[in-house]
């Protein structure tokens, strides 16, 4: 049976109890998520969590153990050529001819595929429009990891994985790629990325899976994983001049706490807790100087979820 056309199916991918294990290693130890059609899907997780191994199965390159596997509505492990020209793949670590220069390795992989984007067009969409006609071997680490993205989007993927497609990358580089990958999801394409950077994580991705030692142990938007959105608050300030401790309203002082001169409130309830303490401050004609309101970040989070599985090592 032909595999339902583009546009058909609003879930791209889904994975059902997936289970890998190499010898005595359970790699993975039944996950199971689904990724959306058009949207930005992370995969997070400390080294050796199962990412590639996951990434790797889903592009039909593993075979897994156990589990339901659908990509673009195909298991991977029987989608053979026609699935393979939908998606677009950058591997952990690739390797290609080092005496190729950029465009000709960028029309090689073109002739690969039945309806390839524009060789230039490629090159431009990842910014090594300056180093077309340079042997890959005189490329940069950041540049040849850009030719493994233009490798990938050259067949005019509908779906593409890109395992962690910026390590190594200069913060500009990295900016540039993001801008690359956004640009990918505007054009409808759907994606799949692991990544160790949670800015990166946090500035892409629609949906993150967490996992750790073969196991999903959170998901959900970068906004709200693991209740970051509705966790506890802290409300820093410097106390104003000429106000000491036990000027503060009392509702504040019973929550609060003095680290290196800054008062550090602690609340579930910080929008009631500044308005108490920003009434006291504006009744006395005071600013409450250096004031921040923090809540925890997607690394906070993250490293709370995965404490157990790295504290094991
Ligand atoms: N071919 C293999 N043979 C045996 N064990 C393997 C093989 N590939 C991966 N593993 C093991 O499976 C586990 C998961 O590895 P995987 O490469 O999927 O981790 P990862 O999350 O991608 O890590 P990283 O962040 O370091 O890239 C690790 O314990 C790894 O040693
Ligand atoms: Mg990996």
């Amino acid at each position: 049976m032909d595999p339902p056309a583009s546009g058909t199916i609003p879930i791209a991918i889904s994975v059902d109890g997936l289970r890998k294990s190499y010898g005595d290693i359970d790699a993975l130890r039944g996950i199971s998520f689904t990724v959306d059609r058009g949207a930005i899907f992370a995969l997070l997780g400390p080294n050796g969590a199962g990412k590639t191994t996951t990434v790797e199965i889903l592009e039909g390159h593993r075979r897994r153990t156990a589990g339901d596997v659908s990509v673009l509505g195909v298991d991977p492990e029987h989608g053979g050529r026609d699935l393979r020209e939908r998606l677009g793949i950058v591997l952990q670590s690739a390797g290609f001819d080092r005496e190729l220069t950029v465009s000709e390795i960028v029309r090689l992989f073109a002739s690969f595929y039945g309806h390839p984007r524009r060789t230039d067009d490629v090159i431009a969409l990842v910014g090594l429009d300056e180093k077309r006609s340079a042997r890959t071997k005189a490329l940069s680490g950041g540049q040849r990891r850009r030719l493994d993205l233009a490798l990938a989007l050259i067949g005019d993927p509908d779906l593409i994985f890109l395992d962690e497609p910026t390590t190594g990358f200069d913060p500009n580089a990295r900016r540039h790629s993001w801008e690359a990958i956004e640009r990918l999801k505007a054009l409808g394409k759907t994606i799949v990325l692991t990544s160790h950077y949670l800015d990166e994580v946090q500035r892409l991705a629609d949906w993150v899976v967490v996992i750790a030692d073969g196991m999903i142990v959170a998901e959900g938007p970068p906004s709200s994983l693991g209740g970051r959105d509705v966790s506890e608050a802290e409300i820093v300030f410097r106390l104003p001049e000429g106000q000491c401790w036990s000027d503060l309203p009392e509702a504040v002082r019973r929550t609060a706490s003095e680290e290196d001169g800054f008062v550090v409130v602690h609340t579930m309830t910080p929008t009631q807790a500044l308005y108490v303490l920003t009434a006291w401050a504006v009744a006395r004609g005071s600013e409450l100087p250096a004031l921040r309101v923090l809540r925890p970040s997607l690394e906070d989070v993250y490293l709370e979820l995965t404490k157990d599985a790295t504290e094991q090592r």
